[in-house]
């Protein structure tokens, strides 16, 4: 897919990756729609660090269907009316969470808790997709595109997904519930030209990553092959730009984790 000219939404595009990746995009020509529910530091983030035409904000919670179905008509008429038609999103929006299944008395953790870990990084993710996907499929295909595709899709899994460490059931079990969308997305919505991949990251260096304990920060970087260091944001983007641009990139979840294994901490 041509990314210029086009635009494309993030949600967590205010913030770490989501940021990263929706500067990477809008340097390419193309413009962002950047969702997120922290709305003061997303009015000031769209204000400080993009141009009023290549960003809008939009503050929404991605548990909230109705606001999301809202908030992608509001951007997919933005982009229409722009001449910049939507391209696909990047579901970044997504909450960190620790937690042992039982506490050091043997007490059960709070389900309610788990229930919102799922809530915000899966069943937003997937509601937020499937929106852009309805959108996308309204949307006649461009004739620039030699294979009539409408739009890719960039969901965001985690090593955590794949090999989730103690304290992570309910991240791990959204994170792996993400890496298991993408295939059946993926066959899905091939009849409507749309492609469906996941990135599952390793460690990066984001405010999500930030209140870590060093010593934690520490165990993790050793884990790593090559090289030993926390991802940097724009290494996650150019990979979200990658996963646009090539055509023949469907249905797969990419590590990006310096050959990251996640054993146990
Ligand atoms: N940083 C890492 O090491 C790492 C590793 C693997 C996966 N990830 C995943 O990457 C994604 C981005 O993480 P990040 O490191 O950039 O974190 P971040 O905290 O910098 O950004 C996450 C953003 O999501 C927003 N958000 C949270 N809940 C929301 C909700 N209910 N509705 C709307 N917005 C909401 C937050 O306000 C924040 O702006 C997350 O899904 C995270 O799980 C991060």
């Amino acid at each position: 897919m041509i990314i210029s000219n086009r635009t494309f939404i993030v949600s967590g595009g205010i913030s770490g990756l989501g940021l990263a990746t929706a500067k990477a995009i809008v340097a390419q020509g193309a413009r962002v729609a950047l969702l997120d529910r922290n709305e003061d530091l997303g009015r000031e983030v769209s204000s400080s660090q993009f141009e009023p035409a290549s960003a809008r904000f939009y503050c929404v919670d991605v548990t909230d269907a109705d606001d999301i179905e809202r908030v992608v008509g509001e951007a997919s008429r933005w982009a229409a009316d722009a001449g910049y038609p939507l391209g696909g999103c990047v579901c970044a929006a997504g909450v960190a969470f620790a937690s042992t299944t039982l506490d050091s008395s043997g007490d059960p953790a709070s389900i309610d808790t788990f229930k919102s870990v799922v809530d915000i990084n899966l069943i937003g993710s997937y509601a937020l997709a499937t929106f852009v996907a309805s959108s996308l499929a309204h949307q006649p295909p461009l004739e620039s595109e030699p294979d009539h595709e409408r739009g890719a899709i960039v969901l965001v899994s985690s090593v955590a997904g794949l090999e989730g460490q103690k304290g992570q059931a309910a991240y791990g079990a959204s994170k792996g519930g993400v890496a298991s969308l993408v295939l059946p997305l993926a066959r899905d919505l091939a009849r409507w030209g749309i492609r469906v991949n996941a990135i599952a990251p390793g460690v990066f260096e984001t405010p999500m990553a930030g209140p870590m304990p060093n010593r934690v920060k520490q165990k993790l970087v050793s884990q790593l092959e090559f090289p030993q260091r926390f991802g940097q944001p724009e290494e996650f983007a150019d990979v979200v730009l990658a996963l646009f641009r090539n055509g023949m990139l469907n249905g797969t979840v990419i590590r990006l984790d310096g050959a990251t294994r996640m054993g146990k901490i």
